[in-house]
Order: C-alpha cells, then sequence, then structure tokens
C-alpha cells in the first residue's frame, strides 16, 4: 500500500509501516531534526515545512493516510492546555488532506487525554468530521505493553476505511500482556531491566550512538522525570515534555543510579538499536519522546491490507 504520513517527526510510525510491508512515498514534518533524522534512517521523501504551508495538489496520490498529530494542546498531564491552543488545530491539516486526497484507509494517532479534552467535545467533534469526510470511523486505546514494547504508553489508535471500500479493519489484537495464564497464548509484558540489561554504561567502552549521559545527581519526589523506576516491569510513558531552556524530562535509568542515555530511551520506544538520532541530546530525546513505538506501529500497520 502507498502511505502518505503527516507529522512524521523521527518515523516512529513510519518504521512500522515499512516493517509490515508497506510503502511510505511522501512524509513530513516542520522539525528540522526529526527530519534529519529520518532521512538518514528512514528515506529521503520527507518534506521539512510547516504543513499548513502545502497545498494538497502537493501531496502524491495514496492508499493510507497515517499522522499522529501533535498532542500538546490535548495531553491531560499539560496543565496549560485550553481549546484555543493553536496545536489542536493540526488536526485539521490531516483532516484537509484526508478530504482533498480520499485515500482508502487512514490512522490518526493520538494521547489518551484527547478522549476527555473539554469532557469529551473534542474528540466528539474531531471522529465527527472524520465521518462526514466519507469514512467509517473506530478508535482504541492501546497500550504499546500489549505488544512487546517495554513501556506503558496508552495511545489512542484511530482508524478509518473509506465508506465504499469493502474492508473491515481491527485493531491489532495484544500479543502480550501483564500476567498470562499457563492457558495464554500471549506472551509476558517486557521488563525495562530486560531490555536494558545488556547495555553498557556509558562511560564503558562501546560503539552505541547516542549513549552519552549526563550525571545529573536523581531527585525522588514521585513527579514525572523524579521516580524510582521498577526494572521488573515496562517503564513509565516516555515523554517530550519540558522546555528548551531546562531540557525534556528523562526517565531514571531501571537501577535507579543516573538518568537513560538517549539510545536508552529508544531502546524503551522499541527503536531499533542501530537506528541513528542526530540533533543535540536534547533534541534527541523530544524526538524519541514525541514518536509512536515502532513495535506498536509495526502491530496496526499489520492490519492494513497489502494491495
Ligand atoms: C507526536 S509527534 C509525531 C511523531 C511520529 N508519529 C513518530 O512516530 O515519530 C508530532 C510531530 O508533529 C510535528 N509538527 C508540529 N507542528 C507541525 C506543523 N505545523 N507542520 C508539520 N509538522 C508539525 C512535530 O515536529 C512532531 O514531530
Amino acid at each position: 500500500m502507498k502511505v502518505v504520513s503527516l507529522f512524521s517527526g523521527a518515523g516512529g510510525l513510519d518504521l512500522g509501516f515499512i516493517r509490515a510491508g508497506h510503502n511510505i512515498i511522501w512524509a513530513n514534518d516542520n522539525f528540522l531534526d526529526a527530519t534529519n533524522t529520518y532521512r538518514r534512517n528512514i528515506g529521503k521523501h520527507i518534506i521539512c515545512k510547516d504543513i499548513s504551508d502545502i497545498p494538497s495538489c502537493e501531496i502524491p496520490d495514496h492508499d493510507i493516510l497515517v499522522g499522529g498529530f501533535p498532542c500538546q494542546g490535548f495531553s491531560v498531564a499539560n496543565a496549560k492546555r485550553n481549546e484555543h491552543d493553536e496545536r489542536n488545530k493540526l488536526y485539521l491539516e490531516l483532516l484537509r488532506v484526508l478530504i482533498d486526497k480520499q485515500p482508502k484507509f487512514f490512522l490518526a494517532e493520538n494521547v489518551k487525554g484527547i478522549l476527555n479534552f473539554l469532557n469529551g467535545k473534542v474528540f466528539e467533534l474531531i471522529i465527527d468530521d472524520f465521518k462526514k469526510a466519507g469514512y467509517r470511523v473506530k478508535y482504541k486505546v492501546l497500550n504499546a505493553a500489549d505488544y512487546g514494547v517495554p513501556q506503558n504508553r496508552e495511545r489512542v489508535i484511530i482508524l478509518g476505511v473509506r465508506n465504499d471500500i469493502e474492508y473491515n479493519l481491527e485493531h491489532p489484537e495484544p500479543t502480550h500482556e501483564e500476567t498470562p495464564d499457563l492457558f495464554s497464548n500471549r506472551k509476558k509484558w517486557v521488563s525495562i531491566g530486560e531490555a536494558l540489561k545488556n547495555i553498557p554504561e556509558p562511560e564503558d567502552y562501546h560503539s552505541l550512538s547516542n549513549h552519552t549521559c549526563s550525571r545529573f545527581k536523581l531527585k525522588f519526589n514521585g513527579y514525572l522525570g523524579n521516580r524510582a523506576i521498577d526494572p521488573t516491569r515496562p517503564a513509565p510513558t516516555v515523554t517530550a515534555r519540558g522546555d528548551e531552556k531546562g531540557g525534556v524530562v528523562v526517565l531514571h535509568h531501571p537501577n535507579n543510579h543516573r538518568r537513560m542515555s538517549a539510545r536508552e530511551l529508544a531502546l524503551t520506544q522499541s527503536f531499533p538499536i542501530d537506528f541513528i538520532f542526530e540533533g543535540t541530546n536534547s533534541s534527541v530525546y523530544r524526538q524519541i519522546g514525541n514518536a509512536v513505538p515502532p513495535l506498536l506501529a509495526f502491530a496496526v500497520a499489520s492490519i492494513f491490507p497489502k494491495e
């Protein structure tokens, strides 16, 4: 299937689609470092530009439109969220492309908090918009840990099928669960201790990229980024929160002796170990925090027909 990807970032979602056998023919993001990362690891088809400045006629025809539209304005953990936040409107850009290009399918991804933003009114509006655009729409909250990612990360996955297409998309069945019983065909959640157990300390000899780490003294006050990590469980959600001055919030390493390096955070997001990120450490942490875990993306991409 020919796929167009909006808000592609470093390419977590796109990597899952490629591994599931699809062909990304065009992608867009306006974050230069992320597009450099994308170009290096995924392909040269990404355009670095504000999506509002790209007319639909410049976007090639395609079968599947995918996009995790920016979520800061929607996130429940963002105290400053409000309905006038410009970023909430970026979904309208996705809608515009959907209406103009009419692909057979679409996938939109967002934080779980979008469901109760303004008591659910915003989400209702979004679903209604997609239906009016001519699509049958389904949504479900998926936890990345249920697909083998060593992280609890809940995201809403909205799926759309154009009304004239006779194909039923179903969200993927979990492959993992917290405590599978003897008769379950699912595997146990992957713990963060397990996922990082063979990664050397940043100052030891290694040939890993993006594996440096500052030695900030750790705090354990229960706030995001200052919590002890349980090595026997999936990590808490990796976020891209924080500002340019203070840097982004970075999880503690499961040994709770330092923060994670970008490489470790990328593994927590299920990026392959040879996926190289471009930009400063802070920019790389942000690209990683923004991403759809490639393993979750792969599970979702696998439900689409191949042709
Ligand atoms: C949640 S992230 C998506 C990450 C991506 N799906 C992945 O898996 O790596 C949202 C992205 O939207 C991009 N973005 C924000 N505003 C934009 C705009 N006006 N035009 C294009 N991209 C924009 C951000 O730079 C960010 O990379």
